[in-house]
């Protein structure tokens, strides 16, 4: 690969675009004529083609059709426009799907799909593998010295499992690797439990909730298949285009995929978020969510740029509710991104099929097919503010001092165990209890006005002053180890209930929670876990007040100091957030899910105690957000007002210009509802 990781050679500004769909329009040539006219007045840098035009390219085994697809590449490189140009394998053509039955998914019971809809093609059918590859390999020759080449763009959202044989006898050859014998894979899986011991490596089922071992190890085989399956398509793209980066699309926070694994198989972070417009009145806190979303993106990437490749214009269609969006929420979203680092920009989609599942998902082009719609005319502005924006793609976002960790492994581990309360949280992201501690903590450190760099458990800790875990259900002796280190060094740690229950194979640690001698670490035991009902709160009283709700952990002190503890229940006056000095750091136990403000006073205090910068030296209300990006010779920052209010802010000392306002340097910045400040600083 000659590519430095997080680039795009050919990209000079902000990538801005759409997923185009030329495929569905050969019938009506002139259509593509006008998506380049129309394109040109929004501002249109680049399109990702062909993701679900696999027919269209091979309408029959072996023989392949290029002429539409040359002409679609001819037409943008003649405008100087650019193709992100996806590999076919997201949907499967029904040829293959019906002439190989094998392609085709098998669910839980047994059940094979019938032929359809997409995203279901099974990840270690050796056919599915080599048809992917040699229908890849094809668009590489075709298309390598091509101009209006600017990326791959490599399947579409990999998810979901599959039961056949053929991953039935792919899991059991994982775990053989994995365990190397069956003495070793029983008393990792515990399972002895309900007689679920395996004599033959031929009896492994894909899927058993009783050993939740196995659920675990499922995860992560499924996850490695998708990985395995994505690696197989790049071989031929590597190979014959070594300078074309390679991306997929992620979808966040989504469960089945530990995206950390996949960001270091791509050459560029890429990914699709959609949030939906809420009413509620703290209807901010959702988009810190998304907030959250970008800065895993952000540090997947390694602080470099990343992709947007997927939103929404305007509405979706798959929502109960599909609601519009509100004015200048979207360009609010898109804004977001940018200031979270991305340097792309694309929607789903150019333009609105007239038939389909998708042919009400908002697109920038609407079925009347003019520059006359709202969401045209709201895309062509915002086409035209990332041009004037141009010279902020090229600065980075500044790194943090307070680092969280993310990790889909504790993420799958506590799911997949039975006992501790089921959380399906009600917003626009699918949250479990594990997202929504996450949530929690970067919402609140985000009302501080405190920037978070994502990291996973492989991260260099020592850069930041303070790293926050929030339920770190799965631990490891080394992960320990090294979280041990980094306070030992100076740094200051914050863990949260669910912390250390289990080790690498969901084995519950011996010797009192948390384990792996972060007990010590933290100088408490954590003797057991309380559940509560959905309206009930226990109270929390000392150096901070407050509520707990959902999980609460009965702790005792084994070293450390309690600063707040339980007001209600039987178990009033236990410590709910310790204190230990451990070494030359301190480590913090928060031992509930704490409701926000709770968590922002404690983070208020942690800053002023351990010096955290602040992104701007002013208290903004909750739900106005301030980002930054840099670059040698210009800082930027970005203002959200995430609320349905209008505020007004007063910037006191920072000497700025507002780059995207008519009149400049108004002394105070008037903020409407969903409005976004870019200020040159
Ligand atoms: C994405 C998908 C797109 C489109 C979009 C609609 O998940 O990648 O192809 O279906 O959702 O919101």
């Amino acid at each position: 690969m000659n590519i430095p990781k997080g680039t795009i050679p050919k990209q000079t500004q902000f990538f801005y675009g759409a997923d185009y769909n030329p495929d569905q329009w050969q019938h009506a040539p002139e259509i593509l004529e006008r998506d380049i006219e129309l394109m040109k007045q929004a501002g249109v840098t680049s399109a990702s083609v062909g993701i679900f035009a696999w027919t269209a390219l091979e309408p029959e085994e072996g023989r392949y059709e290029f002429a539409w697809l040359d002409r679609v590449m001819d037409r943008f490189a003649q405008e100087g426009m650019f193709v992100f140009l996806a590999t076919p394998s997201g949907s499967k053509p029904m040829w293959l799907s019906e002439k190989y039955p094998e392609v085709r998914r098998v669910n839980k019971d047994g059940r094979r799909d019938a032929s359809g809809w997409r995203h279901n093609h099974c990840m270690s059918s050796p056919v599915y593998r080599e048809k992917s590859r040699a229908i890849n390999a094809q668009l590489a020759l075709r298309y390598k010295d091509h101009p209006a080449l600017a990326l791959w763009h490599v399947g579409n959202e990999y998810s979901g499992e599959c039961h056949c044989e053929l991953c039935r006898t792919a899991f059991q050859d994982w775990l053989r690797q994995r365990y190397g014998s069956l003495h070793a894979l029983n008393s990792a899986w515990w399972s002895s439990f309900w007689n679920h011991t395996i004599t033959d490596w031929r009896q492994i089922q894909t899927a058993d909730p009783s050993i939740d071992a196995l659920q675990l190890d499922w995860m992560r085989f499924v996850n490695d298949q998708h990985v395995s399956f994505m690696l197989n398509e790049m071989i031929p793209l590597r190979e014959l285009t070594p300078d074309v980066p390679c991306m997929t699309n992620f979808m966040g926070t989504h469960e089945s995929n530990n995206y950390w694994q996949w960001a270091e198989h791509v050459d560029i972070i890429a990914n699709d978020l959609y949030p939906m417009p809420a009413d509620c009145a703290d209807s901010w806190r959702y988009s810190i969510q998304s907030d959250f979303i970008h800065s895993l993106m952000r540090g997947m990437s390694g602080g470099k740029s990343w992709m947007l490749l997927e939103c929404s214009p305007s509405s979706v269609n798959w929502g109960e509710i599909n609601k519009l969006k509100r004015p200048r929420s979207h360009r609010q979203e898109v804004l977001q991104a940018v200031a979270n680092g991305a340097n792309t920009i694309h929607y789903f989609q150019w333009r609105k099929g007239r038939g389909g599942f998708e042919k009400y998902h908002g697109a920038v082009v609407d079925h009347e097919g003019t520059n006359q719609s709202r969401v045209f005319k709201d895309c062509a502005t915002i086409g035209s503010e990332l041009a004037q924006l141009s010279a902020v793609h090229s600065a980075d976002c500044p790194h943090a001092e307070v680092a969280m960790l993310f990790d889909w492994e504790s993420r799958w581990a506590l799911n997949a165990s039975r006992g501790p309360k089921v959380i399906k949280s009600g917003g626009p992201f699918a949250g479990d209890l594990y997202t929504e501690l996450c949530f929690d903590h970067y919402e609140a450190l985000t009302c501080c006005g405190i920037t978070v760099d994502q990291v996973s458990t492989q991260s260099d800790f020592s850069r930041y002053k303070l790293l926050v875990l929030p339920a770190l259900y799965l631990v490891t002796q080394e992960l320990a180890d090294r979280i041990y280190q980094f306070t030992q060094c100076g740094g200051q740690v914050v863990a949260t209930c669910m912390t250390g229950y289990v080790d690498l194979t969901n084995c519950c640690w011996l010797g009192g929670f948390p384990g792996a001698g972060l007990k010590e670490l933290f100088g408490i035991w954590n003797e057991e876990l309380d559940n509560l009902h959905n309206d009930e709160r226990v109270e929390l009283n000392g150096q901070f007040g407050g509520f707990a709700r959902d999980v609460v952990e009965r702790v005792h002190l084994r070293g450390a100091e309690s600063i707040a503890q339980a007001g209600s229940e039987f178990y009033t006056g236990h410590p709910l957030i310790t204190e230990h000095i451990c070494e030359a750091g301190h480590a913090f136990y928060l031992a509930a899910r704490f409701e926000c403000a709770v968590l922002v006073d404690f983070y208020q205090s942690l800053a002023t105690r351990f010096d955290l910068s602040r992104n701007l030296d002013i208290d903004l209300p909750a739900g106005l957000v301030f980002r930054r990006r840099e670059s040698a010779d210009a800082k930027y920052g970005f203002l959200f007002n995430y609320t349905q209010e209008t505020h007004s802010v007063d910037l006191k000392g920072l000497s700025y210009s507002d780059l995207l306002a008519e009149s400049n340097c108004a002394k105070k910045l008037e903020l409407k509802p969903y409005a976004t400040k870019v200020l040159r600083i």
